[in-house]
């Protein structure tokens, strides 16, 4: 079967990393017209003097996607010049180290989310609203990440904000179908871009940007549903989405956080004794030493800090009545 060209697109977030690669790859394979954005003017220029050399009319815009009404009169300004035929809500954001941070974590929602949201709806009312012959297809792509697969504490808000945009495009994939309108949810790895510049942690099966557009490119032009890519980050992920909670939890403790730093430490000596003691207690009505000490009754505090025998007689009787290695571990 023959897929349809790609004549006119237009690419959010199409001035480095992902994007770029893949407004670049849309000029290689043909197309008339590729309409991008971005917000630094001077990435907007560099990435159209690119592609004007790739023999496309390459057309860039200033635009921040999580403006809904500047983004939805920038995709109905490039489809009254020509019909869009691929509409990519790519513009994306991480936010780096920065995830417990409020302002951070909502800009990730507000682009991830919010930009999709108003690149893509705009899309569908334009495809509904016709555009004759000129337009050669009706596709959307929507870029997610393997994050998707499942909550990540390295990034909580970036892989919901993901997860998110995965569900929605393969829900709308389905509603869609029957009017002509192909949904492709793109959910790459790690691939080179500004987003993975800033990563010091292992980059497991690394792609460089040219590679991921050429997948990301073919799948489209299929009409894939998802283009999960590289396959076996994909099948690492997906095992990782499948896997009983407990097991899951365990395994993200011993990954790194993205800034490179060691997992999580692990428990200390005095958890691990004190989750000893709970399940003896359970287990066989072992009563766990109290802490005990001195009292000092000027400030109305109490002295924890000696559990000694002689500290405290109330422990050297349970000390007696214990395995030691219980108590001492
Ligand atoms: N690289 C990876 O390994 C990887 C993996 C999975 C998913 N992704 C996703 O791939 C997409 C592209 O990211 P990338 O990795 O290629 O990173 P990148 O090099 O930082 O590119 C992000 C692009 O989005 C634009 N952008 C960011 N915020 C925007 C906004 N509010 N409005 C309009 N444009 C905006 C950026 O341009 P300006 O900064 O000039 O606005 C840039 O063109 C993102 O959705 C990202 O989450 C990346």
């Amino acid at each position: 079967m023959k897929h349809p060209p790609f004549v006119n697109v237009a690419v959010t977030g199409a001035t480095s990393g992902i994007g770029r690669a893949v407004a670049a790859r849309l000029a290689a394979l043909g197309a008339q017209n590729v309409f991008f954005c971005g917000r630094d003017p001077e990435r907007v220029a560099e990435t159209e003097e690119e592609l004007r050399g790739l023999g496309t009319k390459a057309r860039g815009a200033r635009l921040d996607v999580a403006d809904a009404a500047a983004a939805r009169a920038w995709l109905e300004d490039c489809d009254r010049a020509a019909p869009l035929d691929l509409v990519f809500a790519n513009a994306g954001v991480s936010a780096g180290g920065r995830e417990d941070d409020e302002a951070a974590v909502r800009r990730v929602f507000g682009v991830d989310v919010g930009g999709v949201l108003n690149t893509v709806l705009p899309a569908i009312d334009l495809y509904r609203r016709g555009g004759g012959p000129a337009r050669a297809a009706r596709r959307i792509a929507i870029t997610s990440s393997m994050t998707a697969y499942h909550g990540m504490p390295q990034c909580p808000a970036y892989s919901a904000a993901k997860a998110c945009v995965k569900a929605w495009g393969a829900g709308l994939r389905g509603r869609l179908r029957r009017e002509g309108i192909v949904v492709t949810v793109v959910c790459p790895g790690f691939v080179r871009s500004r987003i993975t510049d800033a990563n010091t942690c292992p980059m497991p099966f690394f792609l460089e940007a040219p590679r991921a557009a050429s997948a990301i490119c073919g799948g489209i032009a299929r009409g894939r549903g998802l283009v999960a890519f590289p396959l076996p980050m994909r099948l690492a992920c997906w095992l990782l989405g499948a896997l009983p909670e407990r097991v899951s939890e365990r395994l993200f403790r011993l990954l790194p956080e993205k800034d490179g730093a060691s997992p999580r430490p692990r428990r200390t000596d005095a958890h691990s004794r004190d989750a000893m003691q709970e399940k003896m207690a359970e287990r066989e009505g072992f009563e766990p030493p109290v802490p005990c000490g001195t009292p000092d009754f000027e400030s109305g505090t109490f002295d924890h800090s000696d559990t000694s025998p002689r500290g405290c007689p109330r422990n050297a009787e349970l000390r007696q009545a214990a395995p030691t290695a219980v108590l001492d571990k």
